[in-house]
């Protein structure tokens, strides 16, 4: 049985969670990032896929060689923060399916001949997982910076050679400083962005 999280939890996660921009000078340790890991990993994917693959950035050297590939106005802020996952979608995740989906016979057989669907696939799918990521580092009172300004190909040559994977987003992550905050920006509401038919 399922129950309804309490006020709190909604607020954490959602209503009063902010993506942040300045960081306060608290760690996230190599312990914290497993288990975000550990957590954001159960979210459903099709078939199972889990096409995620995540580089935690933390140690100096890292760091060097991804801030040059940020955007300008991400640099700061990705240098200041405790951790950085970068989040990228396995375009070959179907070689991992005899051991994620052994309930789908030959799929991997079937989706190496069919790069186009995997594109595609691992495009969802992953962008799903980096949902859910966000989600369990809020539950696990981490803030959470996403970014998608970056130089795509010199971060994919820099953290993912020899691999199919391909960055979908970059993520600071830490205890955020509500002082750099921009305003709150509205949502749609229902009617504008849903229908009961
Ligand atoms: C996929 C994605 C990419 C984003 N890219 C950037 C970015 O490159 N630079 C930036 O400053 N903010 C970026 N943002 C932050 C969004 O503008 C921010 O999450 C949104 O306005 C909601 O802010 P709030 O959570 O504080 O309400 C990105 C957010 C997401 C989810």
């Amino acid at each position: 049985m399922t129950a309804e999280l309490d006020a709190a939890a909604l607020a954490q996660l959602f209503t009063e969670a902010r993506t942040h921009n300045a960081w306060r000078d608290e760690p996230v340790t190599p312990a914290q990032l497993r288990r975000l890991h550990d957590l954001a990993k159960w979210g459903p994917t099709a078939m199972n896929t889990c096409p995620l693959r995540v580089r935690f950035v933390q140690s100096p050297a890292a760091r060097a060689r991804l801030l040059p590939l940020m955007a300008e106005g991400n640099r700061a802020k990705t240098a200041a923060a405790p951790a950085v996952a970068v989040l990228g979608r396995d375009v070959d995740f179907h070689t991992r399916l005899p051991q994620l989906a052994p309930h789908m016979a030959g799929a991997a057989e079937r989706l190496a001949g069919q790069p186009a669907a995997r594109e595609a696939m691992s495009t969802l799918n992953a962008g799903l997982q980096i949902g859910y990521f966000l989600l369990a580092a809020r539950a696990l009172g981490l803030d959470c910076g996403p970014m998608a300004g970056f130089d795509a190909a010199a971060v994919d040559a820099e953290f993912w050679a020899g691999t199919a994977v391909k960055t979908l987003v970059i993520c600071n992550l830490g205890h955020g400083d509500p002082a750099g905050l921009r305003p709150r920006a509205p949502r749609l509401d229902f009617d504008d962005a849903c229908a009961i038919v």
